[in-house]
């Protein structure tokens, strides 16, 4: 299988399970092409590998390369200007379609320039590529104009799919970022634009462009669908962290057998038990960095998982207390 998106989750062979899911999402992915498909916010808590989902899905419909083209973009956590992000945003949808036209998978990461773009949009007869490209560099330095230019961005893949008779998925990730962090001053002083996520209004009802979203902040990325798309625009999948327990099995297998940790029969039922086949909390025990680790024996998992748990140094503690701090601290601005 081809996997031009680098995923996330590292080596692609870890990622295990997601039967169910793949399958429901299958179906949603099929019926894109009749135009039937609702956009979509997967919703499930912190590291239960929703990117790691999502992710996939982009490469299996590169590499099924069907009617439907993925386009995948993750609002950052670093501070942008405004017409940074409209450049970036229609880059990174510009580089996936053409890199799948032209079955060259490279420029899944190594992103086309603007120039380079227009330079396709001339060779191809592709107008579109050309306008909006001359737009996007005439207009930078034009401060009356960054809404337009993020106009450009944010509707190419609707507008694409439109006039090429084509159909996108638009896979957000981290949209709840959205809202934080583009900053319509060019030093990124003052204030971001809190209202970004509305520019989604009416293009996540796009049926020839739906829209599959999601974000590590369940609780802030809901307030800002809710607040900025309207309920029922975005129709919610829950997704647990839990994998099977056959799935959760299969995983402990995988991970001990990549990070070359030597466990038994015996202790990867427990390890699977004691993680709830959850596959984050699988990995950070498998790769713990506790001093007395020892996978071969019942105690030692039990003091493995319980440093995993327990320390504040271990992977588990940090992501949740980074988490934790995270919520805590939009609960404190929103009271
Ligand atoms: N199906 C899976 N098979 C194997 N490992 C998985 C799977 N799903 C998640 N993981 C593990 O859990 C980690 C977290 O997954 P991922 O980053 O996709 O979660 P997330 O929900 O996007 O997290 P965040 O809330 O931080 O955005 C991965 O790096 C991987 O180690
Ligand atoms: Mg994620």
């Amino acid at each position: 299988m081809q996997y031009p998106l680098t995923e996330k989750i590292g080596n692609p062979d870890l990622l295990v399970g997601r039967e169910k899911e793949f399958r429901k999402f299958g179906k949603w992915l099929a019926n894109i092409p009749g135009r039937l498909s609702k956009s979509r916010a997967l919703i499930a808590r912190r590291k239960s590998g929703k990117t790691a989902f999502v992710q996939r899905i982009f490469n299996q419909l590169f590499r099924y390369n069907g009617t439907v083209i993925p386009f995948y973009f993750e609002f950052g956590e670093n501070k942008i200007w405004y017409p940074n992000l409209a450049i970036n945003y229609y880059r990174t949808f510009a580089s996936h379609y053409i890199s799948f036209l032209e079955r060259d998978e490279r420029l899944v990461t190594r992103l086309l320039s603007l120039e380079k773009i227009r330079e396709y949009g001339v060779a191809k007869s592709l107008e579109d590529f050309v306008d909006d490209v001359d737009f996007l560099l005439q207009n930078k330095e034009v401060s009356g104009s960054h809404d337009l230019m993020w106009q450009t961005a944010y509707t190419a893949p609707h507008r694409y799919a439109a006039i090429l008779d084509t159909r996108f998925l638009v896979i957000l990730d981290e949209f709840q970022n959205i809202t934080q962090y583009v900053y319509p001053d060019k030093n990124r002083e003052g204030n971001p634009d809190e209202t970004m996520a509305g520019s989604f209004h009416s293009i996540s009802e796009s049926k020839v462009a739906p829209m599959l979203v999601t974000g590590s902040y369940v609780g802030w990325l809901m307030r800002v669908i809710s607040k900025y798309l309207q309920a029922g625009r975005l129709k919610q999948i829950p997704m647990s962290p839990y994998l099977t327990l056959d799935e959760g099995l299969e995983a402990v297998y995988k991970y001990a057998e990549f990070y070359h940790e030597p466990i038994t029969n015996e202790t990867a039922l427990q390890i699977n038990e004691l993680c709830m086949s959850d596959p984050f909390f699988i990995s950070c025990v498998i790769q713990s960095e506790f001093d007395d680790k020892a996978l071969m024996t019942s105690q030692g998992v039990v003091n493995t998982v319980n440093y995993e748990i327990s320390d504040r140094h271990s992977e588990m503690s940090k992501t949740w207390n980074e988490y934790l701090q995270m919520t805590l601290q939009k609960v404190n601005d929103k009271y």
